[in-house]
Formats: structure tokens, C-alpha cells, sequence
């Protein structure tokens, strides 16, 4: 049961490749977004057509539902306990393999899932991949208690790290907020660039109200590109980048 034409060529060279390190018997974390779902449509298929034995702990609900409706088993990641292998998409990549996550507003569940694996592994398009992070809109959940102070003590943090200034937007579905999987907020940090991913994480973390924000910072592993020809684009952690070697050549 392999996947419809219609799935961007990117994304599913991406996913099969990432597909293609799981072994029967794996503990796996299954996570969240576009591509993440074509991850799991294609380690449904694998599994069912080679019988695979494996333990499966999901980013989110949505996630949970659709591997369950292909016939993955789902467990809570305390059932489980420790995974060898986590797969999840991401929005931005930088070159240390910094990412910032949680487009999908999953990114607190993401983060738990990828910190309890062995290893994690990012499967992305080549417009993912970025030299400095922070193009993308950092989210952050937070909790609804105190949302206007949380909001203000990110700005104050902000403005110390030479950022002032910037959009700090609640994230909305329509003009209702957005909830997460947990019950959240989420604030979207129109940062434009995160010059010093490391010290943002550290200030973000150290205000009461931020559950989570999305930078994943020392966490990948590995990501793999996709590019639109089918094949794919493996980096490693402080590897050169050549944006040429990305780029489709129809583009
Ligand atoms: C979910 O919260 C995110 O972290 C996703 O992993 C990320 O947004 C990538 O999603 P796409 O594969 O849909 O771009």
C-alpha cells in the first residue's frame, strides 16, 4: 500500500529513507506534521507487509488516531519507557542540526518523545534548511494561567538578548485560540533570526509561565532531506551544508 502520487516527492523520499533504519522489535516515536504522516503511512505499510513487531509512542492525538487507523499499535511513552528511534518532521534546520519545532503546536509532547530515544532522526524538504534559524515564527506554549505576564516576561527576555521589539502573536484557529494537545497557549516569536539559539533557550526556560518553547537544540541526530528527484540528503551535526546540493534542479 504504497503512497498516491499526489505526496510531495520530497517529503515522501525523505520519509522512506528514515523508514528504511527501523528494525522489527523497535521502540519508536512516531511524530507530528505533513511529513511525519507520510512517515507513517509508509512504516504502516512496511511493517504490515514484513509482519514487523513494533512498540509505538506518538507526538499527538492526531498522530496517535491516523497510525492507529493504519494498524500501528500506540502506547503511552510510559508503557514503553525508552525509545530507540524517534522520526519527526521540523520547521527549520540550521547547520548544528538546531531545530525550531512546533508548527504543528506539538512540540511539547515532540521534545519529551525525542529526549527519551536513543536517537533522533529528522526527515525534512530542502526549504527546511537554513543557515540561521528564526525565519520561522518560534512557538511557544504556554499556559493560560498568567498569559498576558507570561507574554510580557518573554518581551522583557527579549529585549535583553537584543530581540525587542518583535511580534509576539497568540496563535489563533479563526479567532479562537489555539489549544494544545496538553491544554495550552501557543505564542508564535516573530524573531526573523535567533543569532544565539542557546541563550534564547535558556531565557525562555527560565520563565514560569513557558511550558515548552520550540527550539530543539543538541537533540538530532541525523536529518534527511528530501529532494523533489526521490533521493535524499543525509546531514550530520555540524556538517557543511550546500544549499546547491538541496536544490531541486527543475527549480
Ligand atoms: C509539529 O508541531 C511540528 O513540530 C512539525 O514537526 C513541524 O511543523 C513540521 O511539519 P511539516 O512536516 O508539516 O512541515
Amino acid at each position: 500500500m504504497s503512497q498516491s502520487s499526489q505526496v510531495d516527492p520530497a517529503k515522501l523520499a525523505a520519509a522512506r529513507a528514515a523508514i528504511a533504519l527501523v528494525e522489527d522489535g523497535m521502540k519508536l516515536g512516531l511524530g507530528t506534521g505533513s511529513t511525519a504522516s507520510i512517515m507513517v503511512r509508509e512504516l504502516a505499510a512496511r511493517a504490515q507487509a514484513e509482519g514487523l513487531n513494533l512498540r509505538c509512542a506518538a507526538t499527538s492525538r492526531a498522530t496517535a488516531e491516523l497510525a492507529e487507523s493504519l494498524g500501528l499499535r500506540i502506547e503511552t511513552l510510559d508503557e514503553i519507557g525508552w525509545l530507540d528511534l524517534t522520526i519527526d518532521g521540523a520547521d527549520e534546520v540550521d547547520p548544528q542540526l538546531h531545530l525550531i519545532k512546533g508548527g504543528g503546536a506539538a512540540h511539547l509532547r515532540e521534545k519529551i518523545v525525542a529526549a527519551a530515544s536513543d536517537r533522533m532522526v529528522v526527515i525534512a524538504d530542502p526549504g527546511k534548511v537554513v543557515e540561521t534559524l528564526g525565519a520561522f515564527p518560534l512557538p511557544v506554549e504556554v499556559l493560560a494561567f498568567g498569559f498576558e505576564t507570561t507574554r510580557k516576561l518573554i518581551r522583557r527576555a527579549l529585549e535583553a538578548l537584543e530581540l525587542g521589539g518583535r511580534d509576539v502573536l497568540q496563535r489563533l484557529n479563526g479567532s479562537d485560540p489555539v489549544i494544545t494537545d496538553e491544554g495550552n497557549f501557543i505564542l508564535d516569536l516573530h524573531l526573523m533570526q535567533i543569532p544565539d539559539p542557546v541563550a534564547l533557550a535558556r531565557a525562555l526556560s527560565a520563565i514560569p509561565g513557558v511550558v515548552e518553547h520550540g527550539l530543539f537544540l543538541g537533540m538530532c541526530d541525523l536529518a534527511i532531506i528530501g529532494r523533489e528527484d526521490g533521493t535524499v540528503v543525509e546531514l550530520a551535526r555540524d556538517a557543511d551544508i550546500d544549499a546547491d546540493m538541496l536544490a531541486h534542479e527543475g527549480e
